[in-house]
């Protein structure tokens, strides 16, 4: 059985499109208005730049430099750059970032729900026998998610995301790039007529006046800082391993700094139209959004656009194709990541990866969407409660990814060696890295990192939750330490298993070498 040959992008502009595919996605339309909203609008942006400049944009050039220098996948590529305890790091951070797909798929399968109810029922009052209520007793947008999501549709829709997600990798590299040509561009289209149609609302602009006045105060709470350098690494794709595996099938001259200012500047202005749309779309029919990203998405987003004055179906449509196709070509991301980990350490052949590691996710999303764990004591303010898919976002995003970009800095800053990584990118890059770099890598971004764990892990242990919840450790805390040891599990275990049969294989590999030169 030969290696298949490892994939490469056509066109630069095809990696260009697949890395800011994978960066623009629900983080930019949804969670970003979102937490810019809880965390005091104005207020975000500040701490948010400070966050892309400072971890942001060296991270990415990391990865970036990683994935490129070695050309392999993230667990291999770091392998090679730091040894065993590299590899592991690569594993936990494509393992954490499977937990993250899993129920980002299961929103998705929401957002699917959503579109074809955009075609009339979802601005129809219905009831929500589920719960027991009746038609008007919540806004229509709100029954209509509540009437999906107690029903087992969703498993149908959730098969059907991870389908396409199967068939866009099934190809790899090709198949990505066609796919990404298209409906970039589109998503970008779609935006575009989103912030037109926001703004001329009228009172729309009163929208930005929110977004874009600074409100000092909330700087103070750390929170705000945990939030802000969480959403830069999910918004960015970082932490994943995606970012190394796409830069592994560049050509070995490509230039590693503008593509990490390119993708980052595409990503961060999308966000900034799209907070820009959302924020107008809302103020001018004076809604307030709710904490909560997912009622962000699912209620308070339909009720703006319910309130417009023409075009309520059309808008409402362009809306949630523009949501559906922005999450495929993040989530593809992930499959592609994921699968090309386990092909490039493991030789195996892409289509049966590609498909175990559907049926897997598959299954994880399916179990997030089973009417029985969603939500069972819904509160009545439009907030989905403790979930099971908040608990699991609790630790793979708000910790998980931080974690991850802190270990990448330490054994690629540290074991491997800043300056190498730093040569290494400045071998084939215009703009020349200087040794700020190193220090970024080895020192600061990892102190930050800490900082801001340390202080959440803090919080956790005396005022509750850190991402956005009234929660405090004790009530409910069975279901809470239960998804936490899972989480733990699934990542840490998972990563050491991984990296002991990848170890294995190597051992066994090396034995038949000694064996045959013996016999000759
Ligand atoms: N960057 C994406 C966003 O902003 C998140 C993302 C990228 C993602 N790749 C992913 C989420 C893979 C889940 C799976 O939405």
């Amino acid at each position: 059985m030969g290696q298949e040959p490892r994939g490469v992008w056509k066109s630069k502009l095809g990696f260009i499109l697949a890395a800011s595919g994978s960066a623009i996605g629900l983080g930019n339309i949804v969670f970003f208005s979102a937490n810019a909203y809880r965390f005091g609008a104005g207020a975000f942006y500040i701490p948010y730049l400070i966050a892309l400049f400072v971890l942001g944009i060296p991270v990415m050039m990391l990865e970036l430099g990683v994935g490129h220098h070695y050309r392999r996948a993230f667990p291999e590529a770091m392998y090679m750059a730091a040894g065993v305890k590299g590899e592991w790091v690569g594993w936990f951070g494509l393992l954490n970032a499977a937990v993250i797909t899993m129920y980002y798929i299961t929103i998705l399968a929401w957002v699917l729900g959503t579109l074809i109810g955009a075609f009339g029922s979802l601005w129809q009052a219905s009831a929500v026998p589920a719960f027991g209520l009746e038609a008007g007793t919540l806004s229509n947008s709100m029954s209509y998610f509540f009437n999906m999501i107690s029903r087992y549709d969703t498993v149908f829709y959730v098969l059907i995301v991870w389908l396409l997600n199967g068939i866009v990798v099934w190809w790899g590299t090709k198949s990505i790039e066609r796919v990404v040509k298209v409906f970039v561009p589109l998503m970008w289209l779609f935006m575009i007529v989103l912030i037109v149609r926001g703004l001329t609302l009228e009172n729309g602009s009163n929208g930005l006046y929110l977004l874009f006045t600074p409100d000092f105060e909330v700087m103070k709470n750390p929170q705000v800082w945990q939030g802000a350098f969480s959403q830069i690494f999910f918004t960015l794709s970082l932490g994943f391993g995606i970012m190394a595996t796409y830069a592994s099938y560049l050509p070995k001259d490509s230039d590693q700094t503008s593509n990490a200012f390119t993708i980052s500047f595409l990503n961060c202005s999308f966000e900034f139209i799209a907070g820009i749309a959302i924020f107008a779309l809302l103020f001018c029919f004076a809604i307030v959004p709710n904490a909560s990203t997912l009622s962000m998405t699912f209620f308070v987003i339909p009720e703006g656009l319910g309130a417009f004055p023409v075009g309520v179906k059309l808008f409402g449509i362009l809306f949630y194709t523009l949501l559906l196709t922005a999450g495929l070509t993040s989530s593809v991301s992930l499959v592609e990541a994921l699968g090309s980990g386990v092909i490039d350490r493991f030789g195996l052949r892409r289509r049966p990866v590609v498909i175990i590691v559907c049926i897997l996710g598959a299954i994880g999303s399916v179990i997030f969407a089973l009417p029985k764990v969603i939500d069972p004591t819904l509160a009545n303010d439009g907030t989905l409660g403790l979930t099971l898919l908040d608990l699991f976002d609790h630790w793979a995003f708000s910790y998980g990814l931080l974690i991850c970009g802190f270990l990448e800095c330490v054994f690629v800053g540290w074991v491997l060696g800043a300056d190498k990584l730093r040569k290494s990118i400045n071998k084939t890059s215009r703009y020349q890295l200087n040794i700020s770099f190193d220090i970024m890598i080895k020192y600061v971004i990892p102190i930050v990192i800490l900082v801001i764990l340390g202080y959440a892990i803090n919080t956790e242990a005396s005022d509750g939750g850190v991402y956005g919840h009234d929660f405090v450790m004790g009530e409910q805390s069975n279901m809470h330490i239960l998804v936490l040891v899972s989480w733990i599990i699934f990542t840490v275990g998972g990563a050491l298993i991984l990296t002991g049969i990848a170890a294995q294989k190597r051992k066994k590999k090396a034995s038949a070498l000694v064996d045959g030169g013996a016999g000759n």
